[in-house]
């Protein structure tokens, strides 16, 4: 990072300035795509929030406008690149900050098959002088950050150890931004899916990483759901960040941004009537409300009636023509499900 260390924290500190890095919503393929960013810029100001995992050779040479375009209230916002290849991981963040995204971060994390016959995401814990090399080229072709999201470890590594022996090896290289997803994953046996939820979940191992090194800025993630656990977190290490809760349940990072920042919290009505211009001007380039209306399928959740707008938007926003009276039609039905519920 290009800040400097801040000093010891008064005791009576705000929550916001506990943290430095905050609030972030993690990188997810297919789900954290423009859209849905615009979407969770609306419910959290200040959240840090990353793209889906873009390779450095779609980067360099597939169709840049469509992978890396997005909207200017999304900053700050992340590019997440899968490689290995040093140069080529070099010249994708060079586009990639061209694009005017904040920060440049590897994925060390990704357990698919599909991810490992390219030799990136997660089974680069097992070599930190090449991840090392692709820190220090992304890092000489920059001048924003450049981060990693890793895991505790793989398979049969050992997670005290063996993620000290990383962190210290990418350290030396420059990096001072490390995200964990603190459980390992396992590549032989899980799928992608599995690995977000059977390998056991151990904050301490984290905090200890921050412990050992007070000036590595850390950024926890894995299972954070609950305000008062996001907090927690927060008193630990630099920054939080949230997946799938996120996702499917949006309104959280509303209540998180009011909880660390003192935002006020927005009526999701607000938020949704927000969404409208951007979902109009979309309509109007001739895509479908079906794009944009998947990612605010949650936003309601919890409440009654929440099922009766999921049902809806997600039975007829993919047709042809579909526009933004499906979404108020869904509303209705939410607010006369919700009524039923009451009576
Ligand atoms: C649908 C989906 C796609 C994901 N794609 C990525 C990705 O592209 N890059 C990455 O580093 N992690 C990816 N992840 C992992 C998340 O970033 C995060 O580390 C993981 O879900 C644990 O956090 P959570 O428990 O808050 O969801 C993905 C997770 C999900 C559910």
């Amino acid at each position: 990072m290009h800040e400097s260390e801040p000093g010891p924290m008064p005791a009576a500190a705000p929550l916001s300035s506990r943290g430095r890095y905050g609030l972030c919503v993690a990188p997810m393929m297919d789900w954290t795509d423009r859209h849905c960013r615009y979407f969770h810029r609306l419910l959290s100001p200040h959240a840090r929030l990353y793209t889906e995992m873009v390779t450095s050779a779609a980067v360099v040479h597939g169709d840049r406008q469509r992978l890396l375009g997005f909207d200017a209230s999304e900053h700050p916002v992340a590019l997440q690149l899968g490689g290995s290849e040093p140069a080529e991981l070099a010249e994708a963040a060079r586009v990639g900050e061209g694009f005017g995204y904040d920060e440049i971060n590897l994925n060390v994390g990704c357990p698919s098959d599909r991810v490992q016959s390219g030799r990136f995401g997660a089974c680069l814990m097992r070599e930190p002088d090449l991840v090392a090399e692709c820190f220090a080229a992304m890092r000489d072709a920059v001048s924003i950050p450049v981060t990693v999201k890793c895991r505790l470890g793989v398979d049969e590594q050992d997670p005290e150890a063996d993620l000290d022996r990383f962190v210290d090896r990418v350290r030396a290289a420059g990096c001072t931004v490390f995200v964990v997803h603190a459980r390992k994953a396992w590549l032989q046996g899980l799928s992608p899916k599995e690995n977000r939820d059977i390998p056991p979940l151990d904050y301490a191992r984290v905090y200890k990483l921050k412990k050992r090194l007070p000036g590595l800025t850390v950024v926890l993630n894995g299972g954070l759901d609950r305000v008062d656990d996001c907090l927690a977190g927060l008193a630990e290490v630099d920054g939080i960040m949230l997946g799938r809760t996120a996702y499917h349940e949006p309104y959280r990072l509303a209540e998180l941004e009011h909880a660390v920042h003192g935002t006020p919290l927005p009526l999701r009505e607000d938020v949704l009537e927000a969404m409208r211009p951007y979902v109009e001007a979309h309509l109007a380039t001739g895509d479908r409300l079906q794009h944009v209306s998947r990612h605010i399928l949650g936003l309601f959740q919890g409440l009654p009636g929440a099922r009766a707008w999921r049902r809806h938007l997600s039975e007829n926003a993919h047709a042809p023509g579909a526009g933004w009276s499906v979404v108020r039609q869904a509303v209705a039905r939410m607010a006369a499900a919700g009524l039923g519920h009451a009576a």
